[in-house]
């Protein structure tokens, strides 16, 4: 006799671009969902801040301005948080898990900032808590790392998590477009927004890496523990650089454990900056607006993991992947794996990173500049791996690529170097990985 299926009423916070795709595929996949799930997944609630918004393909009568009305609804078994920023999505989530609701949200800026406190109250009020949609978009990333990967030792991550500014760069590089003129290009096409300040200036890739960062060392890591950079200072003259040395530009995120000398204790440093990666490097050939994260394991090696990193319909195959999986779960009465920060590592600070640098500099070409500018290299225990000079009338540029330094070395030498009569101009510093030792 065939049982009859429990169903599940599910809620939503939000519906933009992502939303309205989530809310599309649950009608148009129903069957296919609730054979998945187990259960049948029906959604009977939206809120919204503007009813006047069409929504084509949604049934009206499912949104509501109103959303403690979903929170605190004892017929609403999960939600699915979409709404974005940290108020009231917060407060929202955290009724939500107190009335018992298991919680999924693609919510990258609010997890990043008060992460352990969400974290802390799924436990409480045991439920689920998801959040795979956060991070680089369709990409299965978040629960490899939380459940496929964790009898490993991650050593480092190291990924390409914002669209926006891979589409930037992929442009100045393949097309020699200038920054400005390929921003333009990335909003016209709706990757980026009008003000491109969170994608340009990675701060939404820095509260990404903070989220990859705290799983994969199983540590407490805000989006304050990351040291950032965006792309805004990188110019057609560093590109074209780069293209002569073989290399690609790319706003990595780069999460890796440290040793600390002399100890068996190990820190972690997580960062986020344009980095020169070989043009052979498997990163270099993610273009556009893909995303790709490269793990590297103690046991299982390297892996990576690419694909569509942002948009409505990826990002919502993402969310309905959590939700299948927090409908499971809850037929089955039990719950996802918890976050784990046991290993509580100390984020150490930006000047411990060891990593190569390419360094341009505006000299006066005149006899003793090589020398000066070597010594100057030298004083601070920073090794040189090649110089390569470009000739400009009266003045040249110096184009140094160094061995691995720390960045404290590099800063004091950048400091000096800035300093000496024969050096017109730092024009740029730019940290090169992927370099084979
Ligand atoms: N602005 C983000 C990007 C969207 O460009 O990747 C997804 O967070």
């Amino acid at each position: 006799m065939k049982r009859e299926r429990k169903l599940l009423r599910v809620g939503m916070l939000g519906c933009g671009v992502v939303g309205a795709e989530v809310a599309r595929l649950m009608v148009a996949n129903q069957d296919d969902l609730a054979a998945r799930s187990g259960a049948g997944l029906e959604i009977v609630k939206i809120s919204v801040r503007d009813l006047s918004i069409p929504r084509p393909g949604i049934a009206a009568e499912l949104f509501t301005t109103d959303s403690e009305s979903i929170v605190n609804d004892p017929n609403i078994d999960l939600v699915i948080e979409v709404m974005g920023g940290i108020e009231p999505a917060r407060h929202l989530i955290l009724t939500a898990m107190k009335n018992g609701k298991a919680v999924v949200t693609a919510n990258k800026a609010l997890l990043a900032k008060h992460g352990a406190e969400l974290f802390h109250a799924s436990d409480e009020a045991d439920v689920d808590f998801y959040y795979e949609a956060a991070v680089a978009g369709a990409i299965p990333i978040l629960r490899p790392l939380a459940e496929s990967l964790v009898g490993d030792r991650v050593e480092r991550v190291m990924g390409i998590i914002n669209g926006t500014t891979n589409y930037i760069l992929t442009k100045m590089h393949e097309d020699g477009t200038s920054f400005e003129d390929a921003l333009n290009e990335a909003q016209l096409l709706g990757y980026a927004e009008a003000d491109p300040t969170a994608d340009i200036e990675s701060f939404d890739a820095a509260a990404k890496a903070a989220i990859l960062a705290g799983l994969a060392f199983h540590t407490q890591v805000t989006d304050e523990d990351v040291y950032r950079e965006g792309i805004s200072k990188i110019t057609s003259d560093d590109v074209a650089v780069a293209k002569e040395m073989g290399f690609v530009i790319k706003l990595l995120a780069i999460a890796e454990a440290n040793e600390v000398h002399g100890s068996d204790e190990e820190t972690i440093t997580v960062r986020v900056h344009p980095t020169m990666i070989p043009k052979n490097h498997p990163l270099a050939s993610v273009r556009e607006a893909f995303n790709a994260v490269f793990v590297q394991c103690q046991s299982a090696g390297e892996l990576m993991f690419y694909g569509r990193g942002a948009g409505g319909v990826p990002t919502a195959s993402a969310i309905l992947g959590d939700l299948v999986a927090v409908a499971r779960n809850r037929i089955e009465g039990s719950l996802g794996p918890t976050e784990t920060d046991y290993a509580d590592l100390d984020i150490a600070p930006m000047g411990v990173t060891k990593t190569r640098y390419l360094i341009r500099l505006e000299v006066m070409d005149v006899p003793g500049v090589l020398a000066s500018v070597a010594a100057t290299f030298a004083m601070n225990d920073v090794s040189i791996l090649t110089v390569r000079q470009d000739g400009r009338g009266a003045d040249a540029e110096l184009i140094v690529l160094t061995h691995i330094a720390t960045e404290a070395a590099l800063a004091s030498t950048v400091d000096q170097l800035a300093k000496l009569h024969v050096v017109k101009d730092v024009l740029s510093v730019i940290r090169v990985e992927g370099v084979p030792v």
